[in-house]
């Protein structure tokens, strides 16, 4: 039976609500503290903040009860052997985390530390913020033996969070001390014994009791760049993958059979090789800056991130100019757009592609209207309505009468459209995939002219007058 620790989770974010309730999940008492009372509250009285899948169920399973939420940093410190920091590291405009909350939030820990804790580094950090934690610790007062800093970097994804959270590939755990690494090897030994996976209301995925989790032990550096590492490395296989795919369209060939060539090597492997309008989200942009940021500050030319940057930017450029390739003129046009979110299943719009080909399509003198299952709230709010902006309540009443529909988003109810429907309600049966969502011979049948990423586009062929017009 694993012991039960007493956590607090500084944060509650993405990441910090998800561990709070996935530790509680895994036994463990959980303070989730949040200095924004709103937040709070709201998390008190049942609302879960984020679209996510599992949230809702594990909120309502532990709140008020094992995840108890509060603005009092000082009391959950006193409370919690085990401190995991999990507020935001925006970048700042030179491309660098800002550890300006990681600090914050130090110092405060600091002043309320009356006996030992593992202090836990779980935001994206760069490397050495642990030892400038550990040095912001000691400057206000507080003496080396009565605390460490561990670094246990977070690799779920929106959407898939709990899941991601509960079933990791890998646990990393950063730490310079033994009596800290003993504390975090209890905390996940749910997961790493197995434990977790014989309940029989645990929640499925590809862990299980005879394949439980590998806890990787390192030092605190190296798990600050496994992070940063990981998200740039994904982030570089993406922007590999579209720039294969604009030799594809070039050359006729089909990205994603080249993709699916390339990922039967076990050395390559299939996953992040899908092509589209670039990669977007709260991480890889900022994370891909803050790592080529942090190489440049040690005196390394890490150029090839500059490179992944520059392929996403073209990527949605291309985009754009693909839908000017197809309907000739954009002025006055009437588009309809499906999907603003980032990525399928969140609700999440930061650096999401799908708003900067909206915001690009509006600077052209296009109308929009779009339809996203969740996110529209969130777009609304950056974006406003207005009489060439609006918003549709499902995806058919934004193809109405529109010159042209866009897909920006791999939602799955996006995949699986009727396409007779569609066919009669646009104005004209243009679709331009930005997520490669249908087969190209399937939208042929149904008479689109149907352009994607990567691989050749179809064009009805239609009979006017005894000629056969492209
Ligand atoms: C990413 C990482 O995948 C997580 O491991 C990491 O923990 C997280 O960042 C973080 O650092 O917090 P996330 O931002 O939720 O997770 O989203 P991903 O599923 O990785 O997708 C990122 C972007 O890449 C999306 O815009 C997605 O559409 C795009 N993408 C992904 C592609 O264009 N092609 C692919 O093959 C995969």
């Amino acid at each position: 039976m694993s012991k039960k620790i007493q956590i607090a989770v500084v944060g509650s974010g993405y990441v910090g609500l998800v561990a709070a309730v996935c530790f509680a999940e895994m036994g463990h008492d959980v303070i989730c503290v949040d200095n924004d009372e709103r937040k709070v509250a709201a998390l008190q009285g049942g609302d879960t903040l984020i679209h996510e899948t599992f949230l809702p169920e594990l909120l309502n399973r532990y709140r008020n009860a094992k995840v108890r939420f509060m603005t009092d940093l000082a009391e959950a410190t006193r409370e919690c052997e085990a401190i995991f920091i999990a507020v935001g590291t925006p970048q700042s405009e030179t491309g660098d985390a800002d550890l300006s909350y990681v600090e914050a939030v130090a110092c405060e820990i600091a002043r309320s530390l009356t006996s030992y804790k593992v202090i836990v580094e779980k935001s994206t950090v760069p490397v050495y913020t642990n030892e400038w934690i550990r040095r912001a610790i000691e400057r206000n007062g507080v003496a080396r033996e009565m605390f460490d800093v561990v670094s246990n970097p977070e690799f779920l994804r929106e959407g898939t969070a709990v899941s991601d959270f509960l079933h990791p590939d890998r646990i990393v755990v950063g730490a310079d001390s033994e009596r800290a690494a003993a504390v975090l090897a209890e905390i996940y030994a749910p997961l790493t014994g197995g434990e977790y996976y014989t309940r029989p209301d645990h929640i499925t995925g590809i862990c299980n009791q005879n394949e439980p989790p590998v806890l990787l032990n390192t030092s605190t550096k190296s798990a600050e760049i496994i992070k940063h590492a990981s998200n740039a490395f994904l982030a570089m296989k993406i922007s590999f993958i579209n720039a294969v795919s604009n030799l594809c369209e070039a050359t006729d060939a089909n990205v994603e059979q080249v993709a699916r060539g390339m990922g039967l090597d076990s050395r390559i492997g299939p996953k992040f090789l899908r092509p589209g309008i670039g990669y977007g989200g709260s991480c890889f942009p900022k994370d891909v800056a803050a790592f080529r940021s942090v190489a440049e500050q040690m005196g390394i030319d890490f150029g090839l991130l500059t490179e992944v940057e520059k392929i996403n930017v073209q990527q949605k450029k291309r985009f754009l100019s693909k839908v000017r390739s197809a309907l000739w003129t954009l002025r006055g046009k009437r588009i309809a757009v499906l999907g603003l979110a980032f990525k399928g299943e969140t609700d999440d719009i930061r650096e999401s592609p799908a708003i900067d080909l909206v915001g690009m399509l509006l600077g052209e003198g296009c109308s929009v209207v779009a339809y996203d299952p969740a996110a529209m709230k969130r777009t609304e709010e950056k974006l406003p309505a207005s009489s060439q902006l609006r918003y549709a309540t499902d995806a058919y009443t934004a193809a109405h009468d529109a010159d042209a529909l866009l897909i920006l988003t791999d939602w799955d109810e996006f995949a699986t459209l009727d396409l007779d429907r569609l066919y009669t309600t646009l104005r004209y049966p243009i679709v331009l995939d930005g997520r490669n969502l249908y087969d190209p011979q399937v939208m042929l049948r149904h008479g689109f002219t149907y352009v994607s990423v990567g691989r050749p586009s179809t064009f009805p062929v239609r009979e006017y007058a005894g000629s056969s017009v492209l």
